[in-house]
């Protein structure tokens, strides 16, 4: 089992809402649980550990400090300024890329006609920590891909300028979103691919602890 004692681990976990109005939202079927799994696992192994957490109805074990974020843009504001204090940030939260350019400050009313929402990037917390990270910080991102999910997987690792990323794709039966089962891949900038069978998020979590560990 890896050993985490003294280090500080920023994680990140859940979905992020995006407002339209005062009771309407843009989200995703993320229900946290991948990245709380790893919070958890990474507090058991003696680390000092953040979580900030999207919208989630799952508690996590008191051993972690959590702070619960409803936007990308609070995730990231929050984040940013943890991440100076970090040796491992994990990047698990499926984040929104895109928000409403303007929130209606009313209920917006059902008309006959069709009605477009004009959507803005958020801002992109994986790639902002990529540009600030520091000689011996860890940056671990994490790819959700339907389509040439390594080839994605490895562009973005680059991209964002992260030292691993854990991929999964949607294509594996009780994998992913809303399961307590997960399979991914680890892969890392020397080239390196690693594949995990299909187990319980708390043995993912595990997996993917041990591989951070192997590479600090
Ligand atoms: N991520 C982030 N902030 C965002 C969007 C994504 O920190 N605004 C992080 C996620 O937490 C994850 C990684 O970036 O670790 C991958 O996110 P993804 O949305 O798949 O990447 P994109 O660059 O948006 O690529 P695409 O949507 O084209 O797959």
């Amino acid at each position: 089992m890896a050993d985490l004692r003294g280090k500080r681990v920023l994680v990140t976990a859940g979905p992020t809402h995006e407002a339209i109005d005062p009771v309407r939202f843009i989200g995703n079927h993320s229900s946290g649980r991948m990245g709380i799994c790893i919070a958890e696992e990474a507090a058991r192994q003696g680390a000092e550990v953040t979580l900030v957490c999207g919208p989630s109805h799952l508690a996590s074990a008191p051993g972690v400090h959590r702070i619960d974020v409803i936007s990308a843009q609070q995730m990231y504001d929050l984040v940013l300024p943890l991440f100076a204090d970090a040796d491992i940030a994990i990047l698990s939260a499926a984040v929104a890329d895109y928000r409403p350019r303007a929130v209606s400050a009313q209920k917006i009313k059902k008309k006959d006609a069709s009605l477009t929402i004009e959507l803005e990037p958020t801002p992109d917390i994986l790639a902002s920590l990529g540009q600030i990270k520091r000689e011996g910080q860890l940056l671990v991102g994490f790819a959700l891909e339907t389509e040439n999910a390594l080839a994605n997987a490895q562009e973005k690792m680059v991209r964002k300028n992260c030292d691993l990323m854990v991929m999964n794709t949607l294509a594996d039966e009780g994998a992913g979103f809303g399961h307590d089962t997960n399979r991914v891949t680890i892969i890392d900038r020397r080239g390196n691919i690693t594949n995990f069978g299909l187990r319980p998020k708390t043995e993912v979590a595990i997996d993917i602890l041990t591989h951070i560990s192997q590479t600090l």
